[in-house]
């Protein structure tokens, strides 16, 4: 069996550990802890010893053993490097996510052997990272197979005796305590099983002695702070037995660096070698802009400052455009603009200002221009600048009511409208409109600007799906913060908490080159946030889709009609058209091919040609590509042009629709037995790309 070269880079997981202050403690007493540590393994002020986290996620490390398909009769644990980003807490859950990253091949190095490498990343509950695994797996017996040699990593010793040599003494019972914590491989505990394998007797975990090894290094370099260990790395090079003692020798080389290496103490053999051990505060891994060059619009107090001035301190380079009007959008003034540039450049940062009115569209343009000019590109876009004119409808002129549809929609527009070519040229975007919960559900006295807030929902919803090729993301906020523009609006106690800093971090994530969701839109303020999103119902056919529907139907079925429960969110209109249409219609497979009974979706599209129909054919030119997975699964594709069907094995590289199942999904769908439009609505048929399309399976297949 070869090793399998499909698991490279193929995710593994997430897998989930949940674990007490017990399992912790195990731990501990299986790598040698006791009274001189009571912190290890008492309740009361318990702290982690790092090297737990490897024996919490010995879970993955069976992962990277199975998908590789390495031969398990030659398997070893040959290196892990853990590096640690906080400090893993007394109990909680792990998830742990992460690949076989690569294999090498010792034969190219002359050797016998394969190499084989994961890595994982495991976080608690909330998803902040704790620590990253890189394990390396040998393969005695899986060399030769093409590939590449491993890099040649050596550690320098310095040529002098160690700074610190540690005496450990594990004893003859250490494996039976140690698997406890999870590693149960009989190699460590099965005498019979030990022998076959060519030991005298079961052998110690390696990941023991490595815990043995951790304490040591703590004791030494940083004594009761377990939480500044960052780096553990190591080569396990030889076995040892149970209850032989060891030695730890530990050289300093540098603040907050060590090497290391593991003795046998009876035999002087090297059993750990290469250890590398890292120790310091924690950096806190802190999100960055340098580089990109950001638009602010209404930068010039309430919530665009507050947004300028962290995105500047970050590192972004920053346009601070503000009109410096009144909050109804009279009158202008270059002296706010000014001086958030001034603080900015004051702090170290970089900024330039500009004083357009976003509302025309010469506005827009030179904003961006300004950009442009000082930065050379822009990267990033807030649509933030905004005014107020509230009255009730019925007291809602013309004026007021264009005033503040002009900032806000088409300030938007004009400004965007400005950077979108330069962003899809660069091939990265980041832009943010800014809604309101008044737009999203209402509020007395401000249809103006509820309408206005809205509409920027709509310009994203498709400008989401523009930008999508370039990493073009645009996504919405809906503040609540104390400005001027609230603080007649919001009760005093709100506005006294509601600092405009509260809304940063949001607006500011999805600004990021990490950010990772486009067309969203979050609801932000005083630490409170939660998303909101157009959600359709399942709905109802009337009719059948033959007879007209009467309003006493409609009337008779509006809880039906109106209902959200299973609702679902679109990301593009064909998607809910789609949903329509599948309402009415029947298998996208080509029906004949279930009358004449196929076995496998090979089959199927053996006989899906002798099913078209050309005459329904006219004028449509398609390619249907099905991506059937399972053991009988695979690709097919249908090309329909000039009246002719060919379907031919494998993936055509331009399809106009892609329909996704599983083979026996389509095989019950191509039968009759699945109906098309359950299959679709809960998920086990799957269309994209031109989802109308797939309409004219249908009529193009006789049935
Ligand atoms: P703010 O009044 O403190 O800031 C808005 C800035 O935009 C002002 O400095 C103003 O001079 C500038 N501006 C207005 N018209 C402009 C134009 N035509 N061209 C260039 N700059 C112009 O108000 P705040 O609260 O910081 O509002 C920022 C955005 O957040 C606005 O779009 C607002 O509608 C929105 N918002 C705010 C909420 C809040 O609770 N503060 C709630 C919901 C939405």
């Amino acid at each position: 069996m070869a090793l399998n070269m499909d698991a490279i880079g193929k995710k593994i997981g997430p897998i989930e550990k949940d674990y007490t202050w017990k399992d912790v403690v195990l731990y501990a007493l299986g790598v040698g802890a006791g009274f001189d540590e009571l912190d290890y393994v008492y309740e009361k002020d318990l702290k982690v010893i790092p090297s737990f986290s490897i024996a919490a996620v010995f879970e993955f490390l069976s992962h990277i053993g199975a998908n590789s398909n390495v031969n398990l009769a030659g398997l070893l644990h040959g290196e892990q490097d853990l590096i640690f980003h906080r400090p893993i807490p007394t109990s909680g859950k792990l998830v742990s996510e992460g690949a076989v990253t690569k294999y090498y091949d010792l034969a190219a190095a002359g050797k016998k052997g394969a190499i084989i490498v994961g890595e994982s990343v495991s976080r608690d509950a909330k998803g902040k990272k704790l620590f990253t695994a890189k394990t390396t797996l040998f393969g005695r017996l899986d060399g030769g197979f093409g590939g590449e040699a491993p890099p040649k990593e050596v550690v320098e010793y310095p040529d002098r005796d160690p700074d610190f040599v540690v005496e450990e003494h594990p004893s003859k019972d250490a494996p039976l305590l140690y698997r406890m914590s999870g590693d149960v491989f009989v190699l460590h505990i099965d005498p019979e099983f030990a022998k076959m394998s060519g030991f005298e007797m079961p052998i110690m975990h390696g990941l023991c002695t490595h815990g043995y090894a951790c304490r040591a290094l703590i004791n030494s370099l940083c004594p009761g702070e377990p939480e500044k260990v960052r780096r553990l790395k190591c080569r396990f090079s030889k076995t040892l037995y149970p209850g032989i003692p060891i030695a730890i020798k530990i050289w300093k080389t540098g603040e907050g660096t060590a090497v290391w290496r593991v003795i046998n103490q009876e035999n002087g053999d090297v059993v750990i070698d290469q250890g590398v051990f890292e120790y310091g505060d924690v950096v806190e891994e802190q999100i960055r802009y340098d580089g990109r060059v950001a638009v602010i619009t209404g930068a010039g107090a309430g919530l665009g400052k507050a947004y300028a001035l962290e995105l500047a301190k970050r590192g972004a380079k920053v346009v601070i455009n503000d009109l410096g009007g009144s909050r109804d959008g009279t009158g202008a003034s270059s002296s706010a603009a000014d001086a958030v540039v001034d603080e900015i450049k004051a702090a170290g940062g970089e900024a330039v200002a500009n004083y357009d009115n976003v509302a025309t569209p010469e506005g827009g343009a030179n904003v961006i221009k300004t950009a442009v000019d000082a930065f050379g590109k822009v990267d990033i876009v807030i649509n933030n600048a905004g005014i107020l004119r509230d009255k009730s409808f019925v007291k809602m002129e013309p004026e007021n009511w264009n005033a503040v549809l002009n900032v806000h929609l088409n300030g938007a527009y004009n400004v965007t409208k400005a950077a979108f070519p330069i962003m899809k040229q660069n091939g990265f975007g980041r832009i943010v409109m800014t809604t309101s919960a008044a737009g999203l559900y209402g509020n007395f006295g401000q249809t103006n600007y509820s309408a206005a807030k809205m509409a920027l929902v709509g310009f994203m919803n498709t400008l989401k799906i523009e930008g999508n090729k370039y990493d073009i993301k645009v996504n919405t906020v809906a503040p609540l913060a104390a400005s001027r523009l609230t603080e007649d609006i919001m009760p005093e106690e709100i506005f006294n908490k509601a600092k405009p800093e509260y809304v940063v971090p949001m607006t500011l994530y999805l600004c990021t080159d990490e950010c990772d969701v486009t067309g969203r839109i979050y609801n932000v303020g005083m630490g409170f946030f939660n998303r909101a999103a157009v959600v359709t119902g399942p709905g109802a056919v009337l009719g059948q889709g033959d007879d007209i529907p009467t309003c006493d139907d409609v009337k008779a079925s509006m809880a039906n009609i109106g209902s959200l429960k299973d609702g679902k969110e679109y990301f593009e209109l064909n998607a809910q058209v789609g949903d329509v249409m599948m309402a009415f219609q029947a298998p996208p497979s080509g029906g004949a091919a279930a009358a004449a009974g196929p076995a496998t979706p090979a089959d199927a599209f053996a006989m899906l040609e002798s099913t078209f129909q050309p005459d329904a054919a006219d004028g449509v030119d398609v390619v249907f590509q099905y991506s059937i997975s399972g053991a009988t699964g695979g690709e097919w594709n249908a090309v329909i042009k000039d009246k002719t069907c060919k379907v031919s094995e494998g993936k055509h590289d331009k399809p106009t629709t892609v329909i996704i199942m599983e083979d026996k999904d389509f095989m019950a769908m191509t039968a009759g037995t699945l109906n098309p439009m359950q299959a679709y609505t809960s998920g086990k048929l799957k269309i994209e790309g031109d989802v109308m399309k797939s309409q004219l399976l249908e009529k193009l297949f006789k049935a």
